[in-house]
Protein backbone atom coordinates (compact mmCIF):
# COMPACT_ATOMS: atom_id res chain seq x y z
CA UNK A 1 0.00 0.00 0.00
CA UNK A 2 2.99 2.21 0.24
CA UNK A 3 2.04 5.24 -2.16
CA UNK A 4 5.19 5.50 -4.14
CA UNK A 5 4.73 1.97 -4.89
CA UNK A 6 1.04 2.00 -5.61
CA UNK A 7 -0.63 5.28 -6.54
CA UNK A 8 2.87 7.09 -8.36
CA UNK A 9 1.30 5.57 -12.25
CA UNK A 10 4.47 3.25 -11.84
CA UNK A 11 7.14 6.20 -12.18
CA UNK A 12 9.85 4.46 -10.12
CA UNK A 13 9.88 2.12 -12.93
CA UNK A 14 9.87 4.52 -15.54
CA UNK A 15 12.17 7.12 -14.60
CA UNK A 16 14.46 5.14 -12.58
CA UNK A 17 14.61 1.73 -13.82
CA UNK A 18 13.95 0.34 -10.45
CA UNK A 19 12.31 -2.88 -10.25
CA UNK A 20 10.71 -2.70 -6.46
CA UNK A 21 10.33 -5.38 -4.12
CA UNK A 22 7.40 -4.46 -1.85
CA UNK A 23 7.31 -5.60 1.64
CA UNK A 24 3.50 -5.29 3.84
CA UNK A 25 3.19 -2.82 6.09
CA UNK A 26 3.15 -4.14 9.50
CA UNK A 27 -0.12 -3.20 11.82
CA UNK A 28 2.25 -0.16 12.90
CA UNK A 29 2.51 0.89 9.85
CA UNK A 30 6.70 -0.23 10.20
CA UNK A 31 8.24 -2.35 7.56
CA UNK A 32 9.47 -5.35 9.76
CA UNK A 33 13.46 -5.01 9.63
CA UNK A 34 13.63 -9.21 9.70
CA UNK A 35 11.24 -9.14 6.72
CA UNK A 36 13.49 -6.65 4.74
CA UNK A 37 16.77 -8.10 5.70
CA UNK A 38 14.96 -11.42 3.84
CA UNK A 39 14.39 -9.73 0.42
CA UNK A 40 17.81 -7.68 0.18
CA UNK A 41 18.97 -9.37 -2.92
CA UNK A 42 22.36 -11.08 -3.15
CA UNK A 43 25.10 -9.99 -4.91
CA UNK A 44 24.56 -12.23 -7.92
CA UNK A 45 24.07 -11.86 -11.34
CA UNK A 46 20.85 -12.92 -12.06
CA UNK A 47 18.97 -10.74 -8.93
CA UNK A 48 18.16 -6.57 -9.53
CA UNK A 49 20.80 -4.83 -7.30
CA UNK A 50 19.34 -3.61 -3.79
CA UNK A 51 19.82 0.17 -3.26
CA UNK A 52 17.12 1.75 -1.23
CA UNK A 53 14.93 1.39 1.59
CA UNK A 54 11.79 3.28 1.09
CA UNK A 55 9.75 4.21 4.49
CA UNK A 56 6.71 6.03 4.93
CA UNK A 57 5.53 8.01 7.63
CA UNK A 58 2.79 8.76 8.67
CA UNK A 59 1.43 5.31 7.08
CA UNK A 60 -2.34 5.42 6.83
CA UNK A 61 -2.22 8.11 9.56
CA UNK A 62 0.27 6.07 11.82
CA UNK A 63 3.25 7.70 12.84
CA UNK A 64 6.64 5.66 12.72
CA UNK A 65 7.55 4.52 16.35
CA UNK A 66 10.94 6.58 17.12
CA UNK A 67 12.24 3.47 18.74
CA UNK A 68 12.24 1.86 15.27
CA UNK A 69 13.59 4.12 13.06
CA UNK A 70 17.62 3.34 14.36
CA UNK A 71 16.84 -0.01 13.72
CA UNK A 72 15.68 0.03 10.10
CA UNK A 73 18.62 2.33 9.69
CA UNK A 74 21.13 0.04 11.41
CA UNK A 75 20.08 -2.22 8.84
CA UNK A 76 20.44 -0.08 5.52
CA UNK A 77 23.94 0.69 6.99
CA UNK A 78 24.99 -2.84 7.60
CA UNK A 79 23.86 -3.67 3.81
CA UNK A 80 25.20 -0.30 2.06
CA UNK A 81 21.52 0.81 1.20
CA UNK A 82 20.10 4.24 1.25
CA UNK A 83 16.72 5.10 3.79
CA UNK A 84 14.36 7.09 2.10
CA UNK A 85 11.32 8.11 4.10
CA UNK A 86 8.02 9.27 2.36
CA UNK A 87 6.85 11.89 4.65
CA UNK A 88 4.19 13.55 2.88
CA UNK A 89 2.96 13.79 6.57
CA UNK A 90 5.50 13.88 8.68
CA UNK A 91 4.99 16.91 10.36
CA UNK A 92 1.78 15.25 11.44
CA UNK A 93 4.60 12.68 12.83
CA UNK A 94 6.19 15.09 14.31
CA UNK A 95 3.12 17.14 16.46
CA UNK A 96 1.70 13.56 17.31
CA UNK A 97 4.84 12.44 18.82
CA UNK A 98 6.02 15.67 20.12
CA UNK A 99 9.55 14.81 18.46
CA UNK A 100 11.10 17.57 16.71
CA UNK A 101 10.94 16.57 12.74
CA UNK A 102 14.34 17.14 12.73
CA UNK A 103 15.34 14.15 15.07
CA UNK A 104 12.90 12.14 12.68
CA UNK A 105 14.74 13.59 9.41
CA UNK A 106 18.14 13.00 11.32
CA UNK A 107 17.71 9.12 11.15
CA UNK A 108 16.95 8.95 7.18
CA UNK A 109 19.10 9.80 4.06
CA UNK A 110 16.63 11.67 1.99
CA UNK A 111 12.76 12.36 2.33
CA UNK A 112 9.95 14.29 0.95
CA UNK A 113 7.36 16.06 2.93
CA UNK A 114 3.57 17.62 1.28
CA UNK A 115 3.56 21.41 2.03
CA UNK A 116 -0.04 21.02 1.31
CA UNK A 117 -2.25 18.37 2.94
CA UNK A 118 -2.45 19.12 6.80
CA UNK A 119 -0.28 21.84 6.08
CA UNK A 120 -2.27 23.83 4.15
CA UNK A 121 -0.69 25.43 1.30
CA UNK A 122 -2.43 25.21 -1.84
CA UNK A 123 0.09 23.17 -3.76
CA UNK A 124 3.39 21.67 -3.36
CA UNK A 125 6.13 19.09 -1.80
CA UNK A 126 9.50 19.40 -1.22
CA UNK A 127 12.32 16.93 -1.47
CA UNK A 128 15.61 17.12 1.24
CA UNK A 129 18.61 15.54 1.40
CA UNK A 130 22.36 16.25 0.86
CA UNK A 131 23.64 19.44 -1.52
CA UNK A 132 24.22 16.14 -3.70
CA UNK A 133 21.31 14.58 -3.82
CA UNK A 134 19.41 17.70 -4.10
CA UNK A 135 21.75 18.77 -7.45
CA UNK A 136 21.14 15.14 -9.03
CA UNK A 137 17.27 15.63 -8.25
CA UNK A 138 16.70 19.47 -9.76
CA UNK A 139 18.59 17.86 -13.12
CA UNK A 140 15.79 14.62 -13.13
CA UNK A 141 13.05 17.30 -12.89
CA UNK A 142 14.11 18.89 -15.37
CA UNK A 143 14.34 16.10 -17.81
CA UNK A 144 10.85 15.20 -16.49
CA UNK A 145 9.46 18.41 -17.01
CA UNK A 146 8.83 19.49 -13.41
CA UNK A 147 10.83 22.85 -13.83
CA UNK A 148 9.02 25.99 -12.93
CA UNK A 149 10.59 29.17 -12.66
CA UNK A 150 7.68 30.67 -11.20
CA UNK A 151 7.56 28.67 -8.07
CA UNK A 152 8.70 31.14 -5.85
CA UNK A 153 5.31 32.62 -5.71
CA UNK A 154 4.79 28.58 -4.23
CA UNK A 155 7.00 28.35 -1.83
CA UNK A 156 6.00 31.48 -0.47
CA UNK A 157 2.61 29.97 0.56
CA UNK A 158 5.00 26.51 1.64
CA UNK A 159 7.31 29.11 3.96
CA UNK A 160 3.69 30.50 5.36
CA UNK A 161 2.57 27.02 6.18
CA UNK A 162 5.82 25.98 7.57
CA UNK A 163 5.64 29.34 9.47
CA UNK A 164 2.16 28.66 10.86
CA UNK A 165 0.58 25.66 10.22
CA UNK A 166 2.13 23.49 11.95
CA UNK A 167 1.71 23.52 15.94
CA UNK A 168 -2.09 23.79 14.94
CA UNK A 169 -1.87 20.05 13.58
CA UNK A 170 -2.85 19.05 17.01
CA UNK A 171 -6.52 20.28 16.11
CA UNK A 172 -6.89 18.54 13.59
CA UNK A 173 -5.36 15.67 15.38
CA UNK A 174 -7.71 15.83 18.49
CA UNK A 175 -10.75 16.83 15.51
CA UNK A 176 -10.27 13.48 14.35
CA UNK A 177 -10.50 11.57 17.50
CA UNK A 178 -13.90 13.71 18.27
CA UNK A 179 -14.59 12.28 14.45
CA UNK A 180 -14.05 8.59 15.27
CA UNK A 181 -15.76 8.98 18.62
CA UNK A 182 -18.85 10.45 17.13
CA UNK A 183 -19.01 7.75 14.55
CA UNK A 184 -17.85 4.54 16.73
CA UNK A 185 -21.36 5.32 17.95
CA UNK A 186 -23.52 5.16 15.17
CA UNK A 187 -24.55 1.39 14.78
CA UNK A 188 -24.22 0.22 10.54
CA UNK A 189 -20.27 1.84 10.76
CA UNK A 190 -17.33 -0.06 12.58
CA UNK A 191 -14.52 2.42 13.79
CA UNK A 192 -10.98 1.69 13.26
CA UNK A 193 -10.08 1.19 16.89
CA UNK A 194 -6.86 1.34 17.08
CA UNK A 195 -5.96 5.07 19.11
CA UNK A 196 -6.29 7.91 16.06
CA UNK A 197 -3.08 9.25 16.30
CA UNK A 198 -2.96 11.97 13.99
CA UNK A 199 -5.56 13.11 11.32
CA UNK A 200 -6.73 9.95 9.62
CA UNK A 201 -10.00 8.14 10.46
CA UNK A 202 -11.09 4.84 8.44
CA UNK A 203 -14.17 4.11 9.10
CA UNK A 204 -15.71 0.70 7.64
CA UNK A 205 -20.01 0.43 6.50
CA UNK A 206 -21.37 -2.80 7.78
CA UNK A 207 -24.57 -3.19 5.79
CA UNK A 208 -25.87 -0.31 4.22
CA UNK A 209 -25.08 1.05 0.52
CA UNK A 210 -22.02 2.91 0.37
CA UNK A 211 -23.55 5.04 -3.11
CA UNK A 212 -26.61 5.53 -0.33
CA UNK A 213 -25.12 6.88 1.98
CA UNK A 214 -22.49 9.15 0.40
CA UNK A 215 -25.70 10.76 -1.56
CA UNK A 216 -27.56 11.20 1.74
CA UNK A 217 -24.30 12.89 2.91
CA UNK A 218 -23.81 15.12 0.03
CA UNK A 219 -27.76 16.51 0.73
CA UNK A 220 -26.23 17.49 4.08
CA UNK A 221 -23.16 19.72 2.89
CA UNK A 222 -20.62 16.80 3.22
CA UNK A 223 -18.63 15.41 0.58
CA UNK A 224 -17.37 11.69 0.63
CA UNK A 225 -15.63 9.34 -1.77
CA UNK A 226 -17.57 6.53 -1.17
CA UNK A 227 -16.70 2.91 -0.76
CA UNK A 228 -17.55 0.09 1.98
CA UNK A 229 -13.86 1.61 3.45
CA UNK A 230 -13.95 5.45 3.84
CA UNK A 231 -11.02 7.25 4.40
CA UNK A 232 -11.87 10.40 6.50
CA UNK A 233 -9.36 13.65 6.99
CA UNK A 234 -9.27 16.89 9.28
CA UNK A 235 -6.87 19.58 7.99
CA UNK A 236 -7.09 23.30 8.43
CA UNK A 237 -10.48 24.01 6.93
CA UNK A 238 -12.67 21.60 8.92
CA UNK A 239 -12.95 23.08 12.38
CA UNK A 240 -14.84 21.32 15.51
CA UNK A 241 -18.49 22.28 14.00
CA UNK A 242 -17.78 20.90 10.95
CA UNK A 243 -16.88 17.79 12.88
CA UNK A 244 -20.20 18.14 14.78
CA UNK A 245 -21.95 18.87 11.32
CA UNK A 246 -20.66 15.67 9.38
CA UNK A 247 -21.10 13.40 12.71
CA UNK A 248 -24.54 14.37 12.58
CA UNK A 249 -25.31 13.80 8.96
CA UNK A 250 -24.10 10.38 9.04
CA UNK A 251 -26.66 9.55 12.16
CA UNK A 252 -29.25 10.93 9.97
CA UNK A 253 -28.13 8.25 7.10
CA UNK A 254 -28.86 5.31 10.04
CA UNK A 255 -31.65 7.02 11.76
CA UNK A 256 -33.49 7.20 8.42
CA UNK A 257 -32.64 3.30 6.93
CA UNK A 258 -33.61 1.84 10.75
CA UNK A 259 -37.20 3.89 10.60
C1 LIG B 1 1.89 9.03 1.45
C2 LIG B 1 2.02 9.96 0.27
N1 LIG B 1 3.21 10.15 -0.29
C3 LIG B 1 3.38 10.97 -1.35
C4 LIG B 1 2.32 11.65 -1.90
C5 LIG B 1 2.58 12.50 -3.12
O1 LIG B 1 2.50 13.83 -2.86
P1 LIG B 1 2.84 14.89 -4.02
O2 LIG B 1 1.96 14.54 -5.16
O3 LIG B 1 2.53 16.20 -3.39
O4 LIG B 1 4.28 14.72 -4.36
C6 LIG B 1 1.06 11.50 -1.35
C7 LIG B 1 -0.08 12.21 -1.97
O5 LIG B 1 -1.20 11.86 -1.91
C8 LIG B 1 0.89 10.63 -0.24
O6 LIG B 1 -0.32 10.43 0.31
Amino acid sequence: MAHCYRWEAGGAAVFGSIQPQPVEFEPDGTLAVAKVEAVIKPVDDHYARTRLICLENTQAGKPLPMAYLPEIRSLALRHGLALHMDGARLFNASVAQGIPVSAIAGQVDSLNVCLSKGLGAPVGSILCGSRDFIREARHWRKMAGGGMRQAGMLAAAGIHALQHHIDRLAEDHYNATLLAEGLADIDGLKVDTAPVRTNMVFVKLTAADPAALESHLKQSGVLVRGGRVMRLVTHLDIDQAGIVRAVEAFRGFFDSTAA
